[in-house]
């Protein structure tokens, strides 16, 4: 039962290389529960554990999809707000947004070369995005995109990344990347990356449908629980959320043909740092009319302090601007020597004198 432990970073697998834990979120529109169970609430948890850890604003992502600049700025300084809302402490990790640290875009153009383009091809995010025709419209940003991924990863010599259960493929393309580089150069320079996908809520679904990625881009506001919402608001999205009759069993594995039952066990799960059996056990035999209410109960107690603090943070966008600046700083001095190790194998003279 691992279920309510704090997510690890070990050296295992990757002896030689200094443990580091680097992941990103898409300032692609408002924060979901799925972003924050599945990324923001495990970045905090592994903070201040004696490894690194890089978090990141990925905005040159997120305009592989059109973005509007201003609601691009608004959304990543929001981003940053969720951040260090949900307890993101910029004196124990680097907090910062892609763009403003070259190296992650300088890196990526190396990898597009190293890359194939039937892996990306392969990529089931990419194929869900741009079925049939779509695929001719879509940016060519869109296609490199997890190449940039790997950069953002790689340029940090991370070991460890922390993502939801979607993003496991791109952190397995990242070593596929990095498998190919050392070997084309006949180096042993690029680790090879571990995700860390731990915990009760890897993968949260949509409230109104138990077979669905909760996302900010389903159509329904009623499918998602976003970091946003006022208390009456996740109060009653939890209590029309779609589930079925029975009462709760005894064992999770019982849930197996329950996917909105089990969705709802999963969260309360993650938002009280529980096992879904001590859930469970503490449930069974109760129907969703006395579950829900103690599930908005302890959504809001969770949530609602996070969404009071991210409006409070949104009022001096200078004091953002200001910890992602110096995130940056901090970021590059580590990204910038990789990189340059990196020109150097490759072949290319750097020296400007
Ligand atoms: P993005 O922005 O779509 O999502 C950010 C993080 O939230 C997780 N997540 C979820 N987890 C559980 N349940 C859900 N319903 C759910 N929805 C989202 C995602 O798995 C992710 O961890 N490609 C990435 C961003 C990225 C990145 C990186 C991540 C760019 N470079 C380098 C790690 C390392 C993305 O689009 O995530």
């Amino acid at each position: 039962m691992t279920d309510a432990k704090a997510p690890t970073a070990t050296a295992d697998a990757n002896p030689g290389f200094t443990p580091r834990v680097f992941s990103g979120i898409q300032p692609s529109g408002g924060l979901t529960l799925g972003n924050y169970l599945g990324a923001i609430k495990r970045f905090v948890e592994m903070q201040g554990q004696g490894v690194e850890t890089i978090y990141c604003m990925v905005d040159m992502h997120a305009i592989t999809v059109w973005q509007d600049p201003e609601a691009l700025r608004r959304q990543t300084r929001e981003l940053a707000a969720g951040y260090l809302a949900a307890g993101l402490d910029p004196t124990k990790s680097i907090l910062f947004n892609q763009s403003q640290v070259s190296a992650h875009a300088e890196l990526g153009w190396i990898f597009n070369c190293v890359a194939r383009m039937g892996w990306m091809n392969r990529m089931t995010q990419w194929k869900d995005k741009t079925s049939g025709k779509d695929a001719e419209k879509a940016s060519l940003g869109l296609f490199a995109y997890p190449s940039l991924m790997a950069a953002d990863i790689l340029v940090y010599h991370a070991t460890h990344v922390p993502v939801g259960e979607d993003q496991k493929q791109h952190v397995e393309l990242t070593r596929d990347i990095a498998a190919k580089f050392n070997h084309d150069f006949k180096v042993d320079f690029f680790p090879m990356t571990n995700p860390v996908i731990e915990g009760a809520a890897t993968r949260v679904m949509s409230l109104r449908d138990g077979t669905k990625k909760m996302s900010k881009s389903d159509p329904s506001d009623a499918a998602r629980i976003n970091l946003t919402d006022d208390a009456d608001t996740i109060a009653k999205k939890i209590k029309k959320a779609k589930t079925d009759a029975e009462p709760l069993p005894e064992s999770f594995e019982a849930l197996a043909d329950r996917p909105e039952a089990k969705n709802l066990v999963n969260i309360y799960a993650a938002l009280a740092g529980m096992t879904k059996d001590a859930v469970l056990a503490e449930f069974a035999g109760q129907g969703f009319g006395a579950f829900k209410p103690k599930l908005a109960d302890l959504a809001v107690a969770s949530l609602a302090p996070i969404s009071t603090e991210m409006s409070r943070l949104m009022q001096d966008p200078a004091e953002i601007d200001r910890i992602l600046g110096q995130g940056a700083d901090k970021a590059d001095a580590i990204a910038r020597p990789i990189l340059e190790k990196t020109y150097d194998i490759v072949g290319m003279i750097r020296s400007r004198r």
